[in-house]
């Protein structure tokens, strides 16, 4: 497998084609952004750990049935995923209350959501990713009601298996956002699944363990992303 030009640089991975059509290296970098990129940084050796994180999460997804676009990590910062066409639509489940949903409901931080709660965003930098929902996405095209359909089922089987995986390691799943794409025709998951796009927090002391850290300038970033992933089985040596 041969990596060849960049295709896309986000605000914290890059991807670049392959000479498979079918296949693309993501790179993780150092780079972590905050309120729509206002705020940006470079944190050692962030781009490994959340390299390493990535896949280990998306093994054990696709291990539990979940179909993902992740095929192997390639080295300490690239990971070797299918090329999706992706759905321009982020799906985010909440189960405890944080971040936008205190924000725009007042809803008080920390409260338990019975039954989670399940909200689309359109992916568009530009209009800070408004919360749409399913009759805007089907009229502008974004993604047909079949597509959202299984899109929630996925979103919500993941949190069945993921907020197990984290309650082993003493840690609340608050909340996490994921994005899915088509492969031949089918939804995979795709983007990545790392403390950058989910809340964790630790089950006891409720201690902030995820991108908070940063958005709030409470430091240690890296520190609690590592702690996270030791906790649940991820060596970072
Ligand atoms: O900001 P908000 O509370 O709506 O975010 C919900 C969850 O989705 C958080 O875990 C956040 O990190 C994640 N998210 C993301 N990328 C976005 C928007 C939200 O990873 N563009």
């Amino acid at each position: 497998m041969e990596k060849r030009q960049e295709l896309y640089a986000g605000k914290a991975k890059s991807v670049h084609a392959t000479d498979d059509p079918d296949r693309l290296v993501l790179t993780f970098r150092d780079d972590t952004s905050a309120f729509d990129g206002e705020r940006m940084e470079s944190l050692a050796r962030k781009g490994m750990v959340n390299n390493r994180f990535n896949a280990f999460i998306m093994e054990t997804l696709q291990a539990a049935g979940i179909p993902t676009h992740f095929d192997r990590r390639l080295s300490d910062t690239e990971s070797l995923v299918k090329k999706l066409e992706m759905i321009p639509v982020e799906c985010v489940v909440r189960n405890i209350a944080a971040g936008g949903l205190v924000k725009r409901l007042g809803a008080e931080e920390g409260q338990a959501l019975d039954p989670p709660t399940f909200e689309l965003f359109l992916k568009n930098d530009a209009l800070h990713d408004p919360m749409i929902n399913e009759s805007l996405a089907e009229t502008f095209g974004w993604a047909t009601p079949e597509q959202l359909a299984e899109m929630k089922a996925l979103t919500f089987r993941v949190n069945g298996v993921l907020k197990e995986l984290f309650a082993e390691g003493g840690l609340l799943l608050v909340d996490y956002k994921l994005e899915f794409g088509l492969f031949q025709g089918k939804i995979v998951l795709g983007d990545e699944f790392s403390p950058d796009g989910c809340r964790l927090w630790d089950a006891r002391t409720r201690e902030k363990l995820d991108k908070d850290r940063f958005r709030q300038g409470l430091g240690g970033v890296i520190e609690a992303y590592e702690e996270v992933g030791r906790r649940i089985g991820i060596s970072f040596d």
